[in-house]
């Protein structure tokens, strides 16, 4: 199958780590299409590949069978065209570098001229709601903060498909969700195809169309959930019933009850 404009296709994709004596079967026979523009969450429990698939994704690892398309490229292609873009979980923001010009960094690893670039990295930085910040230095930040550096820089090459894993993992509820409500509006914003890794049951719901449910060994997708809220989304989305009915299937498939 083909890929829709700037969406994600993965077809038949199977991955094996090759060890001394052990092999581990990462991902088998992993199948998904990601719809331009759509909000794709992945959840299961460690080890069941959801790394492997980003990387894969990020052209940062090859598989052994399979198809792998982002806007009908490959994941190299896509990557060195700045079409991706990528958050991490420790938001790996380089100490001495400022706010503006860690979010400059993918500019200079695709070899852009960053001078060109300098309204959009204010533009980035009032989108992430870091504005007067910009000289900062990431020791000078809350870990929330940190995590809006990274999806600026996520961001600065203006990719149409935007990948993150566990990026709130290490932040607290409270500031969690408000985080999650703030990625919500940037992804209206920018409209780019997001698929994001997380841990968060009430997150993937929160803020998906549909929550991908994976299981380990060997990695597979085992149920794919359409989450039919409309949208905006806000903050009592979490308290309603029907989100809690939602997570709860979401727990049941996950603990494979
Ligand atoms: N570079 C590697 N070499 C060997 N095994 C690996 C490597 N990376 C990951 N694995 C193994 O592959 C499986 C999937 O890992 P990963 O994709 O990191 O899972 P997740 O992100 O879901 O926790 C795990 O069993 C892990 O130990
Ligand atoms: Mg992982």
């Amino acid at each position: 199958m083909t890929a829709t404009p700037a969406g994600i296709s993965l077809t038949a994709i199977g991955k094996t780590y090759r060890g001394r004596g052990k092999d581990v079967e990462a991902l088998r026979d992993v199948s998904l299409d990601c719809a331009q523009g759509s909000f794709t969450a992945l959840i299961g429990p460690s080890g069941c590949g959801k790394s492997t698939a980003l990387r894969i994704l990020l052209g940062l690892e090859g598989v052994d069978t399979g198809q792998v398309r982002i806007a009908g490229q490959t994941p190299q292609q896509a990557a060195s065209a700045g079409i991706t873009g990528v958050a991490f979980q420790d938001s790996a923001l380089l100490p001495w570098r400022t706010v503006a010009s860690n979010i400059a960094l993918p500019l200079e690893v695709l070899g852009r001229k960053i001078a060109d670039y300098r309204d959009e990295i204010t533009r980035l930085v009032a989108l992430v709601g870091l504005s007067g910040y910009e000289n900062a230095l990431p020791g000078e930040l809350s870990g929330g903060m940190r995590q809006r550096v990274a999806i600026a820089r996520a961001l600065v090459t203006r990719p149409q498909v935007l990948f993150m894993d566990e990026p709130f993992g290490a932040l607290d509820q409270i500031l969690r969700r408000q985080m999650n409500i703030e990625l919500q509006r940037i992804w209206t914003e920018t409209g780019a195809t997001t698929l994001l890794v997380t841990h968060g049951i009430d997150e993937a719901v929160f803020l998906a169309d549909r929550v991908v449910v994976m299981q380990s060994a060997p990695g597979r997708i085992v149920e794919v959930i359409d989450i039919p809220f409309a949208r905006p989304r806000t903050a009592d989305l979490f308290g309603q019933p029907k989100f809690h009915a939602l997570c709860d299937h979401v727990a049941q498939v996950l603990h494979g009850d």
